[in-house]
């Protein structure tokens, strides 16, 4: 018999990116294989996110899509898994709307994937009933020793913390992925030095919030002493981590990157507003004035370090002198590439509950802020011109092209053979354009 393939779909962030990574490693257990694209795939995988209206909206169109690939071929397999689902009554709306998904799971429970493909594929002859199975646990076990097929050749994630406890008023990732839970330390340091050992050249600590790793264990041992000890692991390797809180972001952790060779000079700190109002509306438990202070902090211990952020518009009640103020500290800060973003109600979320604003208002003002950021990253990749770097080497997007990452964070495409995957080179900065950079190998190296 042919060995059965399947594809799966990612939407959403990175923690999507690493569970679908656990799925695959799950899947190729129970012997299937990547297929060469959706539509040769016999096991099509929706991961899915409800961060937003568009996440959403995006992948039930394309969930609509899978209609006629059923009706041509009825024993392939539909499952649609992940945060979208985890939502109350997600679930059975969805199967009302599409009867034809085989498969609905949480992120919660997505382990039970490969045995309810494998139940599917041995019960071929019997009727197909959709399984759905979301369970609600506020506080799920943490899963340890899954097999991962991990998909990048040189950076591995590492969860360090699941689920969130923040509840900022915007957001659904507390009510789908439930409270905070810690990895324990020696789990995440064996898993980091094995990778290391395999050689993998970017480890990424993953977290909704991976400042507040180790506060649902009250035993003392936090973020900073976790990468005080992974710093200890030997070996040329870069680290990285997202995503921080500024709330909890301390400068026992600025010192340790300051001081530690494989931590990347590169922090993804949230900023979400700038003004006050705004802020305390949203939960954040800062002000702009202590999220300046930490970026001081940053600047003067790592003049050089690559600073991005995220930036919501639109929350409810921001008026246009609200929305001055985020302008003013995205001018204070520079950031070197900001992810920016309309503010979209979220059902069960405190905001949705709030008076909301137009949205010819948000879209004028996310016009704006985009502009503003262009002109800043634009500036900033100009000084990177005749620059040298170390960039690592990731991916070919064309024959006898690369492209990697400066230690800040900086998109590199230069020419070079695949064969230089992996590896740390030294890039001379040619040409910059927005917030990309071109350039050449220095001297072979
Ligand atoms: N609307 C718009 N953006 C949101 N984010 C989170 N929730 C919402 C929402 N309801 C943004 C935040 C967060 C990023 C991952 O997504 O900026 O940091
Ligand atoms: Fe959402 Fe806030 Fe938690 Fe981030 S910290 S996942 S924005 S609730």
């Amino acid at each position: 018999m042919d060995i059965l393939t399947y594809h799966i779909e990612t939407f959403g962030c990175q923690m999507n990116v690493h569970d679908s990574e656990e799925i695959a490693g799950a899947l190729n257990a129970i012997g299937l294989q990547p297929a060469k694209d959706l539509k040769s795939a016999q096991v099509i995988v929706f991961n899915t996110c409800c961060i937003r209206d568009t996440a959403e909206k995006k992948i039930l169109g394309k969930i609509g899509d899978l209609k006629h690939l059923k009706q041509q071929s009825k024993d392939v397999i539909i499952a649609i898994v992940g945060c979208m689902m985890q939502q109350e009554g997600a679930a059975e709306n969805l199967i009302k709307k599409f009867p034809f998904i085989d498969i609905i799971l949480g992120n919660v429970n997505i382990d039970e994937l490969a045995a309810k493909v494998e139940e599917i594929l041995e019960n071929k002859r019997i009727k197909r009933k959709s399984y759905i199975s979301v369970l609600m646990h506020e506080k799920p076990e943490i899963v340890e020793n899954r097999p991962v097929y991990r998909t990048s050749g040189t950076n591995a994630w590492v969860n360090i913390i699941y689920g969130c406890d923040n509840f900022c008023t915007y957001c659904i990732v507390p009510y789908v992925r439930g409270r905070e839970r810690s990895r324990q330390p020696q789990t995440i340091l064996q898993e980091v030095r094995g990778l290391i050992d395999e050689g993998y050249k970017e480890i990424t600590l993953l977290g909704q919030n991976v400042n507040s790793y180790g506060s649902d264990r009250k035993d003392g041992y936090g973020f900073a002493e976790l990468l005080e000890q992974i710093a200890k692991i030997d070996g040329k390797y870069r680290l990285r981590f997202m995503t921080s809180h500024p709330k909890d972001f301390n400068d026992k952790v600025i010192d340790i990157i300051a001081a530690t060779p494989n931590f990347c000079n590169n922090i993804h700190l949230p900023l979400q507003a700038g003004s006050n109002k705004i802020l305390a509306a949203m939960n954040r438990k800062y002000t702009r004035e202590r999220y300046m202070e930490i970026i001081d902090k940053i600047r003067a211990k790592m003049p050089d370090c690559g600073i991005t952020t995220d930036i919501m518009v639109g929350f409810p009640g921001e008026t246009e002198e609200d929305f001055q103020d985020t302008m003013d500290l995205v001018r204070k800060v520079r950031y070197s590439n900001a992810f920016t973003f309309v503010y979209s109600p979220r059902t069960g979320t405190a905001a949705a509950r709030m008076e909301q604003i137009p949205y010819s208002v948000k879209k004028d003002r996310i016009t704006r802020l985009i502009a503003l950021q262009n002109n800043i990253s634009k500036e900033l990749s100009d000084s990177y011109v005749g620059g040298v770097y170390e960039v690592l080497a990731e991916d070919a997007p064309r024959q006898n092209q690369l492209c990697g990452r400066t230690e800040s964070g900086r998109l590199v495409t230069f020419e070079g053979s695949k064969d230089k995957i992996g590896s740390f080179l030294t890039i001379k900065i040619t040409k910059a354009k927005a917030s990309a950079l071109w350039g050449e190998i220095e001297n072979g190296k």
